[in-house]
């Protein structure tokens, strides 16, 4: 059974967000905070992004800004925002002694059908979730930022969490038009923050070593890797570049490990390394609120483009 109301705990960056792709899909989308002037900024914000969405063309779904407005409304008390949710996403600070104790408050008052799911980057589902009499029904269910634009989500299990509590997070995603995975069980950084930082690692390495500059660095993944990386991934180039896999692993298995093999220690992120990258980054993008701002409504753009190159493509 689909759930028709969901609640947000947390409207922060991606508790907004959470909430207006729920809203796009037609659901009734309750917001908590702690903080009155957090949600009162929510509304405003949310109203302001889906005018422009609207504008620009991009607006998610097939309601109107007004419908989908209509849909969400706040709540600063705990108990009354979850009545009646089916579904409840957590989206508070990366703090796991403040998660511990919302998801022990949620456990209290939600009964046996409700999923209770987490938007955590890193914190694993056992340090969340053990000893909680509801966690069973306990999920991660990380985003990528901005999840409007961004639609991955990756659905990750506490060792007890019932299969039906993936399946169901599974389709709702997929119903609200998210694009989600799941992991067979939990693991550090999960799987795309695994990724990421091996591919961070490496440009740390070749920085640090003066094979290349920062912004070329930067360029090999824009303007190189990442232009096929939108579409497909890194097993199906493996795939597409050879004569599928075997193939690929024939002719490239011994050139790959050799490589590989020159990988050098994690970096330490700080010192000489870290001056040399700020002070590249800082020259293209100074580091004040307004121009990173700018910089970020300007990526967002393109990721809404690209979806929108994406959905034309039918690439999935
Ligand atoms: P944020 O700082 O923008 O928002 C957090 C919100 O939680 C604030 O509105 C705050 O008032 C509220 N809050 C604090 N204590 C609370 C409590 N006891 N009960 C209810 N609300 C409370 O943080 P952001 O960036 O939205 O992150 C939220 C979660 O999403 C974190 O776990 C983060 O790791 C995860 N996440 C963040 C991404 C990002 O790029 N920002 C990407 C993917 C996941």
């Amino acid at each position: 059974m689909e759930p028709s109301q969901v609640a947000i705990v947390g409207s922060g960056l991606i508790g907004r967000s959470w909430a207006m792709v729920f809203a796009a899909g037609g659901f009734k989308v309750k917001l908590y905070d702690v903080a009155q002037e957090q949600l009162t900024s929510a509304l405003e914000n949310i109203r302001k992004q889906m005018k422009e969405l609207k504008e620009s063309g991009f607006l998610k779904g097939t309601l109107s800004v007004e419908q989908q407005l209509s849909l969400i409304s706040v709540c600063a008390d705990l108990k009354a925002a979850v009545e009646g949710a089916t579904f409840i996403q957590e989206c508070t600070p990366e703090n796991l002694e403040l998660k511990k104790k919302i998801f022990s408050q949620l456990d209290l008052v939600v009964g046996d059908n409700v999923i209770l799911s987490s938007s955590t980057s890193c914190l694993l589902p056992s340090k969340l979730f053990t000893g909680l009499k509801h966690v069973k029904q306990c999920i991660v269910s990380h985003p990528v930022n901005p999840p409007y634009f961004v639609p991955l989500v990756e659905i990750v299990p506490h060792p007890e969490t019932d299969p039906s509590t993936i399946e169901r997070t599974y389709a709702l995603m997929k119903k609200i038009g998210q694009s989600p995975v799941k992991l067979n069980r939990e693991t550090e950084g999960f799987v795309l923050n695994r990724l990421q930082y091996a591919v961070i690692s490496e440009a740390w390495r070749l920085v640090g070593e003066g094979v290349i500059s920062p912004t070329d660095l930067d360029l090999v993944m824009s303007d190189g890797l990442g232009m096929r990386y939108a579409f497909i991934g890194p097993l199906e180039t493996m795939h597409l570049n050879a004569e599928g896999i075997s193939s690929y692993c024939k002719r490239y298995r011994d050139g790959m490990r050799l490589v590989l093999n020159t990988f050098g220690p994690v970096p330490e992120f700080s010192g000489e390394i870290e001056q040399k990258i700020n002070q590249a980054m800082s020259e293209k993008i100074p580091s004040v609120p307004k121009v990173l701002d700018a910089r970020r409504k300007w990526r967002d753009e393109c990721l809404t483009g690209l979806a929108k190159l994406k959905k034309e493509m039918k690439s999935d």
